[in-house]
């Protein structure tokens, strides 16, 4: 799969296989993560790899729409530090999901919304900020992988020169 495809294929799912993700096929997901560029280099991200039944069923309890967290075989927070920026965590965040994409596993960002609930649960250090969760796992064969969402059309997604120049391609 190319990274297009693995790109424009992905969608967010749900429902995985109860099996551990392979070793080699996470560590190039973790890799393609960590080579994300940050702004001048600070490189102010870090995952934390939550596999353990009891921290992911707590964990589901520090966001609001966390129903399918506790079965997912692997969760990883995104934790910003520092000055990060939202950015920042969004480009790990993407890498690693097409990254997973393209060696078979499934993945669904979820918001962490309750900060204080996960630092404290995750030991993290004070000024850390979960900028989300990932959920990933191989998908369960024959589900729909996604809720069939659409997305806006080219013209209304790009404006050419100004905002109120042509729209689409
Ligand atoms: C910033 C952000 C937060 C999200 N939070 C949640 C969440 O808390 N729970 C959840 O199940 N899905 C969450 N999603 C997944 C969205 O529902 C999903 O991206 C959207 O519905 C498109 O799905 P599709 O790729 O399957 O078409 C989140 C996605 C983003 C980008």
């Amino acid at each position: 799969m190319d990274a297009y495809e693995a790109i424009v294929t992905k969608r967010d799912t749900r429902e995985y296989e109860q099996r551990p993700i392979e070793p080699d096929a996470l560590r190039r997901i973790v890799q393609a993560a960590r080579m994300a560029g940050s702004s001048k280099n600070a490189q102010p991200i870090r995952l934390v790899l939550v596999t353990d039944p009891e921290i992911k069923q707590r964990l589901a309890g520090c966001g609001d729409f966390t129903q399918h967290l506790p079965q997912s075989p692997m969760v990883a927070v995104v934790v910003r530090l520092g000055d990060s920026r939202p950015f920042d965590a969004g480009r790990v965040a993407q890498n690693m999901m097409v990254a997973a994409r393209a060696e078979g596993v499934a993945s669904c960002p979820v918001g962490i919304q309750h900060d204080e609930c996960a630092r404290q649960l995750l030991s993290l250090p004070p000024e850390a900020i979960v900028a989300m969760a990932i959920t990933l796992g191989y998908p369960v064969p024959g589900t729909a992988g996604g809720r069939g969402d659409q997305r806006i059309q080219l013209d209304q997604f790009v404006y050419q020169q100004t905002w109120d120049g042509h729209r689409g391609l």
